[in-house]
């Protein structure tokens, strides 16, 4: 069986990597720094398992298409969509040459290699990494916020479409709240609220992936926060994340 994960090199992709090693699963790790990657092979090294490596920036379309064509010849049974960033700021300041680089590893290479993979996969799981923030407008990640949203809607619509048409490839859709990773890091954010354990979400996902789910929502003050803003006008949920976010 084959793992193929974007952004493998650290966080959430990282500890999926070792979760799926773990059981068997032969990997393609992919991101930019190799030397990340080379040092988490050596810790694999003792697994009956294949690890293959490839430093690709998967916001170039070109390495996108590299990748399709390997896989063609070489079909997972899980591919996880994991790579990805956010920019913190206020969006009249940030970087827009930046942002539109987030918006194309974030959205349009994930878009790309979905539609890609499940026209060649004849089974296996898709695993999408979004966000909470695909359930709220996250003023100073508006952006950011914006791109989880697009990746959480394509992908649970996507995953209908395929239960329909009684294919047996399946999208799951992931939407963490905050994680201790270098996401914050990343992104110059510090927000006020305290992220779970990255073994916590990476439970989770094992979880969802073991009971086929098509939507998983690591920790239960998550899926909480998520049924409260159902019902909270969008007003007071713009002013709350504004605060969670704000690092004055
Ligand atoms: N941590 C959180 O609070 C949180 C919450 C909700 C959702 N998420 C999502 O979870 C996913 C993983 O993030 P994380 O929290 O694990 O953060 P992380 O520790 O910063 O990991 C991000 C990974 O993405 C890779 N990456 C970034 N740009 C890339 C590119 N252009 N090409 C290839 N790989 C790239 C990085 O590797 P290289 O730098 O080596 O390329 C790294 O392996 C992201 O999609 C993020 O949006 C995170």
């Amino acid at each position: 069986m084959l793992a193929v994960i974007t952004g493998a090199s650290s966080g959430i992709g990282k500890e999926i990597a070792y979760r799926l090693a773990e059981k068997n699963y032969n990997l393609i790790l992919i991101a930019r720094r190799l030397d990340r990657l080379e040092a988490i092979k050596k810790d694999l090294s003792k697994l009956p398992i294949n690890v293959e490596l490839l430093a690709y920036d998967i916001s170039d379309l070109d390495k996108c298409k590299l990748l399709i064509d390997h896989l063609k010849t070489n079909k997972p049974d899980i591919f996880i969509n994991n790579a990805g960033y956010g920019i913190y700021g206020d969006s009249f300041k940030t970087d827009t040459t930046k942002e539109i680089e987030m918006i194309g590893l974030n959205i349009t290479s994930l878009h790309y290699l979905t539609k890609e993979l499940i026209q060649f996969m004849d089974s296996g799981t898709i695993i999408n990494i979004s966000s909470m923030a695909a359930f709220l407008p996250t003023p100073l990640l508006a952006s950011y916020a914006a791109t989880k949203a697009y990746v959480y809607s394509y992908s649970q619509a996507l995953n209908y479409e395929l239960k329909k048409g009684k294919k047996n490839v399946r999208i799951m859709t992931v939407c963490p709240g905050p994680v201790k990773t270098e996401f914050n890091k990343v992104a110059n954010a510090d927000p006020k609220m305290k992220g779970i354990t990255v073994e916590q979400c990476v439970d989770s996902i094992m979880d969802g992936l073991k009971r086929k789910k098509a939507l998983v929502i690591p920790s239960f003050k998550m899926k909480f926060l998520r049924f409260v803003m159902r019902i909270v006008p969008t007003s007071l949920i713009l002013k709350v994340s504004y605060q969670v976010q704000n690092k004055k």
